[in-house]
């Protein structure tokens, strides 16, 4: 058996919860050994509660001579500094969405791995879940011949949210890039590349606090860049989608996603979480929903948190360090983050000067092998044996 992967998180915030609980409980090939966060309590903090090893300074993780791979889990707008100060110093690198928040800086960390022959892994990982799983068999295996067009939406009120996460106020943060990202990488690993994208957008709301909680910050702020964007985008394969992402609205989530193809059309549900539901429907059939041919459905058995509503977030961490041991390409890749980020950038390039805008960007992604299951045996089922080859 191939040995473990020593690993550190860096960034101890909210959605560190969900990863270590699963990195601890779920894969026998990461052996998360170290925290650290610029905020020394907040890894203190999460050293204690998940009972982790070593709390360090982001400095001596870079310096350690034992941890191979780091977990950037701070902001977006601070992935570059961490990501490229990792690299440098030898390690493999598994970072949150979006890689970076440009696509000039993503395209230079991407040229350090690949120097330094380092791993570079990138959110979202909800690809590798049941849902966008099973969604990807059924288009590999023809049940709805060719994709002719798409269809992706998503709302929120983006501004209301970043009057609790305040990182959402800064580069990264309107609803495309933070929440968007989901649903342009479920079309990725469904689709391929996208050749092309014409958008157009409108910018969020200048946003007055609505909260009264101690300490309420009173002068407004803005969101940076488009909070609404309705794109048409023309993939590699000649499917074309159109998507419509909408922060300026209400918190009530009216999540589409649909592929038509020449015999069928293929209903997923939310790409944001790893159990979407995958309807399949025939012209004069009632619709069917498919029966999930892949582990990692979301559901987390091990000892309940309040973290679990985020799923089997880790799973692509756990196939990179796979990919590591075995030395194949990993399938959340760089060039796949670096293509979500591009398709992200080109719809703001294409809104702000009305021309249709090519992406340049390549990127692979195998689907996982079907056929096993994370539902029993503690929540751990034979499921990570999908995620060796
Ligand atoms: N909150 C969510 O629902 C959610 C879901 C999925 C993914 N994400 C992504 O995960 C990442 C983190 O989100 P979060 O909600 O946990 O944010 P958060 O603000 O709760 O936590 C971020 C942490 O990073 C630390 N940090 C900031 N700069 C740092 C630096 N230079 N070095 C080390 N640590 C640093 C902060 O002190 C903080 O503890 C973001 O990229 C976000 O897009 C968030």
């Amino acid at each position: 058996m191939e040995s473990k992967v020593k690993t550190a998180v860096v960034g101890c915030g909210m959605i560190s919860n969900i990863y270590i609980k699963n990195l601890k409980n779920l894969f026998h090939i990461i052996d998360l050994v170290a925290v650290g966060d610029v905020n020394h309590a907040a890894a203190e903090e999460k050293a204690k509660t998940y009972g982790i090893g070593r709390v360090m300074m982001i400095d001596e993780i870079a310096a350690s001579e034992d941890i191979e791979l780091v977990i950037n889990l701070t902001p977006a707008f601070v992935h570059h500094d961490v990501i490229k100060r990792m690299l440098l110093a030898g390690k493999h690198v598994w970072t949150e969405k979006t890689m970076t928040v440009t696509v000039e800086d993503a395209r230079e960390l991407v040229e350090l791995a690949d120097r330094k022959g380092l791993y570079l892994g990138v959110a979202p990982d909800t690809v590798l879940g049941a849902g966008l799983q099973t969604a990807r068999r059924a288009l590999d295996t023809d049940l709805i011949g060719t994709v002719s067009s798409g269809l992706a939406v998503i709302n929120r009120n983006q501004s209301l949210n970043a009057e609790v996460y305040t990182f959402l106020r800064g580069n990264g943060g309107s609803l495309p890039y933070d929440v968007g990202v989901y649903y342009i990488a479920a079309l990725l690993s469904l689709l391929g590349p996208v050749k092309s994208v014409h958008a157009f957008g409108t910018p969020a709301k200048q946003h007055v606090p609505e909260f009264l909680y101690k300490n309420a910050e009173t002068s407004p702020w803005q969101i940076p860049g488009s909070n609404v964007m309705s794109a048409s985008l023309q993939f590699a394969s000649g499917a074309l989608v159109s998507v419509l992402f909408d922060g300026n609205t209400v918190n009530a989530e009216q999540h589409a996603l649909a592929l038509f193809g020449s015999r069928g059309i293929l209903k997923l549900g939310d790409p944001n979480g790893f159990n979407g539901s995958v309807s399949l429907i025939y012209a004069g059939q009632p619709e069917c929903t498919l029966p999930f041919s892949h582990g990692y459905d979301g559901m987390n058995t091990v000892e309940a948190t309040p973290f679990d509503f985020y799923g089997h977030r880790g799973i692509g961490v756990a196939e990179m360090a796979w990919a590591i041991r075995k030395g194949r390409p990993n399938r959340c890749s760089k060039e796949y983050g670096l293509h979500c980020l591009e398709v992200l950038a080109g719809m703001e390039e294409s809104a702000a000067t009305g021309s249709t805008v090519e992406i340049s960007s390549r990127f692979e992604m195998k689907p996982l092998a079907p056929g096993y299951y994370s539902g029993f045996g503690g929540g751990r089922g034979d499921a990570e044996r999908s995620l060796m080859d």
